[in-house]
């Protein structure tokens, strides 16, 4: 499935599950892209070192897949060293892997590695994925600059752009990283993807999509809201130039 390359319709629509019941993940999920309508399933893994909280793992990925043979399962790893996790994440049913620009560059800077880091070329990582049968993204935080991404961004299928400072849900949206995705999409031409993530809602939504970005996500705007009006906000959020 390549969701990403080639999308049946645009923007995408991608509840993000860390905002869910785990209690009844499967359900949720279920939910929301069979009844409320989104595309695809964005899943925020975070180590506890890259950013301070811990969510899911491949574990958890595997039973999602399980109950849902057909869903895109897009993988955001806010980890240190994402290279251990592309193989258990591939093996678990995941479609696509982004990691995180922020941890390579540590290599690059000749800064000191953290302990857990071994540093990592980000292109090299990017075959690692689709060599695994993914597609592959790259990820930067509100503060890393455009230009730490433009000279590779050509080698990914998707770049995402943070709107808030990764870690939890239900963060105020950062509105200067508006003009980043503007950059990109001049750069990138309309054949890449690029991603928002944090903060999103049917108000700002607007503003997100005239940016340049092509692929939405959001968890609290999604599941905070009762069963019933989660179709609405998913419509909401694709706005009125997404048909089908
Ligand atoms: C942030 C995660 C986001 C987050 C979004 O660390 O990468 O995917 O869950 O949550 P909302 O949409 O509530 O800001
Ligand atoms: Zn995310």
């Amino acid at each position: 499935m390549d969701l990403f390359r080639n999308p049946p319709r645009l923007p995408l629509i991608a509840p993000s599950i860390l905002s869910a019941d785990f209690g009844r993940m499967a359900y949720d999920c279920a939910h929301v892209l069979n009844e409320a309508g989104a595309d695809l399933l964005h899943v925020d893994v975070m180590d506890g070192h890259f950013v301070p909280n811990l969510t899911m793992g491949p574990a958890l990925l595997q039973s999602v897949r399980a109950h849902l043979p057909d869903a895109f399962l897009d993988v955001h790893l806010m980890v240190t060293d994402p290279q251990q996790f592309i193989q258990p994440f591939a093996t678990a049913g995941a479609n696509h892997i982004t990691f995180h620009i922020e941890p390579a560059q540590d290599r690059h800077a000749g800064a000191g590695l953290s302990p857990l880091s071994q540093g990592y070329d980000v292109t090299a990582l990017a075959e690692t994925v689709r060599g695994h049968g993914m597609t592959a993204g790259l990820a930067l935080n509100p503060e890393t600059p455009v230009d730490a991404v433009l000279d590779v961004a050509g080698g990914f299928d998707l770049l995402l752009v943070m709107s808030v400072h990764p870690g939890f849900s239900g963060q105020a949206f950062i509105p200067e990283v508006l003009s980043k995705v503007e950059r990109l999409r001049d750069h990138l031409g309309p054949g890449i993807r690029i991603q928002m993530d944090g903060g999103i809602k049917p108000g700002n939504a607007d503003d997100v999509r005239r940016a340049g970005c092509d692929v939405l996500v959001a968890a609290s705007a999604v599941f905070g809201v009762p069963e019933a009006e989660r179709g609405k906000v998913v419509t909401d959020l694709r706005g009125v130039s997404g048909s089908s």
